[in-house]
């Protein structure tokens, strides 16, 4: 295998609002021969998220940002191809951190999972069944705790981490309100995954709607977008809501603050006024909890209590565009890049 090449995506130009094609570059590489605790994989699927814009800029965030020339960071389904790592062997499936990238050696402690080929299909490890998913199930465990009879709104609502939001609030008894682009995402997230309402955040009269489809207010706002959706959530959260500050994508190609007055004195005197919770939160913060979502939420999936949909790109040379589409709300459902056939 030492003297194979391989494919890899490195980031060529940190991008000035929304990414373009040409801030990827496409290389070929030699595969490097694994070291002592080292294992070569190859990669199955690929999983494009959101948080990846983040670390194509520079500068300080809650991870550091990738280099000029870097391979793109992301979690993989690999196959064990070598193992120097008395953990794993040839053959294993398992859950990656291994980049844009057919192939990579990296350091068997690494590895986050074994995955088994005769279980739930392995790219859900990506999604629903991983960090996305854990993303959902956490900080609604922690942050969002909701109620029976609460009212939970949650945004991106056809994609993995607002998929499950709804459909875990629902198994808390809560009453689901989903916001998604376009009547194709809408009727998916009523209709497939069985929220009790869905709306489209492009209407004009948006805010008018969301309005009247939560008549006893808000008590969870699980926060993915930010932008105009936030707006319209803000006048309709009740005393002591929660807000899981999830993500914001709707801003990730900003270049510029939002032009306009300073609106941070009324947020803060609604959060005062209102008693509401706001927590940031980044899924490992709750990592405690993985095993135990793991456990739990492969059992909602095999009694079909939960549900998900997937969004796949074939070959490596076409995630930048589907990535770069994301951002915009091109994907329907959990974009993965199939990288082998
Ligand atoms: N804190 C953490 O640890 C953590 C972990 C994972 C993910 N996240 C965050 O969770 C959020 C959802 O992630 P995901 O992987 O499930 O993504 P996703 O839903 O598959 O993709 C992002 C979606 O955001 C929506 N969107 C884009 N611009 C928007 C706008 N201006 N207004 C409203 N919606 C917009 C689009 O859906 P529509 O077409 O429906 O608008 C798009 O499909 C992201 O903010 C992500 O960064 C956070």
């Amino acid at each position: 295998m030492g003297n194979s090449t391989a494919t890899r995506i490195v980031l060529a130009a940190r991008p000035q609002g929304a990414p373009r094609p040409e801030d990827f570059r496409v290389e070929t590489f030699q595969i490097p021969v694994p070291r002592n605790g080292q294992v070569l994989l190859r990669n199955h699927w690929l999983s494009l998220d959101p948080y990846m814009r983040g670390r194509m800029n520079a500068g300080r965030s809650y991870a550091a940002a990738v280099g000029i020339g870097e391979v793109m960071d992301g979690g993989t389904v690999s196959e064990v191809v070598q193992s120097l790592h008395p953990a794993w062997s040839p053959g294993d499936l398992v859950l990656a951190h291994a980049g844009w990238q057919t192939h990579a050696v990296v350091d068997g402690e690494s590895l986050r999972r074994k995955l088994d080929p005769a279980g739930l299909p392995v790219q859900t490890a990506l999604g629903v069944h991983g960090m996305p998913g854990f993303t959902a199930y956490a900080g609604l465990h922690e942050i969002g705790k909701p109620q029976h009879g609460e009212t939970v709104v949650v945004a991106a609502a056809s994609g993995p981490v607002g998929a499950t939001v709804g459909q875990i609030a629902q198994l808390h008894g809560a009453r689901a309100v989903g916001i998604a682009g376009g009547p194709d995402k809408v009727a998916h997230v009523r209709d497939d995954l069985g929220f009790d309402v869905a709306l489209d955040h492009r209407a004009d009269d948006f805010a008018e709607q969301l309005a009247a489809a939560c008549p006893d207010g808000i008590d969870v706002y699980f926060e993915n977008v930010g932008g105009k959706v936030f707006d319209a959530v803000l006048p309709l959260l009740n005393d002591f809501a929660r807000v899981p500050v999830c993500g914001l994508v709707a801003h990730y190609n900003d270049t510029a603050p939002p032009s306009g007055p300073d609106r941070v004195p009324h947020l803060m005197a609604t959060i005062l006024t209102r008693h509401l919770t706001v927590r940031g939160f980044i899924q490992r913060d709750f990592i405690a909890l993985y095993p135990e979502f793991v456990r739990e939420m492969g059992q909602w999936l095999r009694d079909g209590r939960i549900r998900y949909r997937e969004d796949v790109v074939d070959g490596l040379e076409n995630a930048p565009t589907a990535f770069i589409g994301m951002l915009d709300g091109k994907n329907f459902g959990k974009l993965l890049v199939r990288l082998s056939a």
